[in-house]
């Protein structure tokens, strides 16, 4: 069992596509990479230097800044995953607010922000023995990956999962307005012209509506396990 393979996961947003695709890939003994929180580090950072607000965008100003954002991963053995960092500093608790998530498609719709962060998922993947979640990660990332995953449930049961995430956290949430920036996400991320969410035509589709996260990772592990076993 020890070839190594490019595992794509893709779909809509709060799918559990990450919890799930860090358990698969701790189960592989792969790296895994949460390819939306390189889109919400940029966010964070547009956020932080004033580039973006309620209403106003200096898009191409950003554009401009991204030379300075260096978006890198570091491990933590305590949580079993990595974090991810903005120029050094460990931002993986304030990518994953509200505030962020109600921007970060924005972001995620220049082309220039996907070139750089494309071109650094890539990067991450030349070795293989990665499994990567995001939009386009079996379309546009690694289109010759070998397993590709399109994970979908319906926005009700995605918004439910995120509230009670967000409360969790302490964060102060109701469900209106979780189910209408996932559904806002949805129409913007399916719409973009560059790279819109959309299922590779070699994905496996995977409907997690009503599974539970142990059938969930119990059915996707075989899955992955079959195509390593393929690719042997
Ligand atoms: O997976 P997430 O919800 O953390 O992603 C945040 C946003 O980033 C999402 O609204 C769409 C965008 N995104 C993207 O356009 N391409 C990716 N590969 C990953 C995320």
């Amino acid at each position: 069992m020890n070839k190594k393979i490019i595992i794509a996961i893709d779909g809509f947003s709060s799918t559990g596509k990450s919890t799930v695709a860090k358990q698969l890939a701790a189960a592989l003994r792969y790296i895994y990479v949460d390819s939306g929180a390189m889109y919400r580090a940029v966010t964070f950072y547009a956020l932080e230097n004033d580039l973006i607000g309620v209403d106003f965008f200096y898009k191409d100003q950003l554009i401009k800044h991204l030379e300075r954002i260096r978006i890198s991963f570091k491990f933590n053995a305590e949580l079993g995953f990595a974090e991810v960092y903005l120029n050094g500093q460990n931002i993986e608790n304030e990518i994953r607010t509200l505030r962020v998530s109600n921007f970060v498609s924005k972001i995620a719709e220049i082309s220039e922000v996907r070139k750089k962060l494309v071109e650094q998922q890539q990067e991450m993947g030349k070795e293989k023995g990665i499994v990567m979640d995001g939009r386009d990660i079996g379309t546009v990332v690694f289109p010759e990956a070998e397993l590709k995953i399109f994970m979908t449930a319906s926005a009700e049961t995605r918004a439910k999962r995120r509230l009670e995430e967000l409360q969790n956290k302490g964060q102060e949430v109701n469900y209106q307005e979780v189910l209408k920036n996932i559904e806002e996400r949805d129409f913007i991320d399916t719409n973009r012209d560059d790279s819109p969410l959309a299922q590779a035509e070699d994905a496996v589709l995977f409907d997690n509506s009503n599974l539970s996260r142990e059938e969930q990772f119990n059915l996707l592990l075989a899955i992955c396990k079959k195509a390593i076993q393929k690719a042997l």
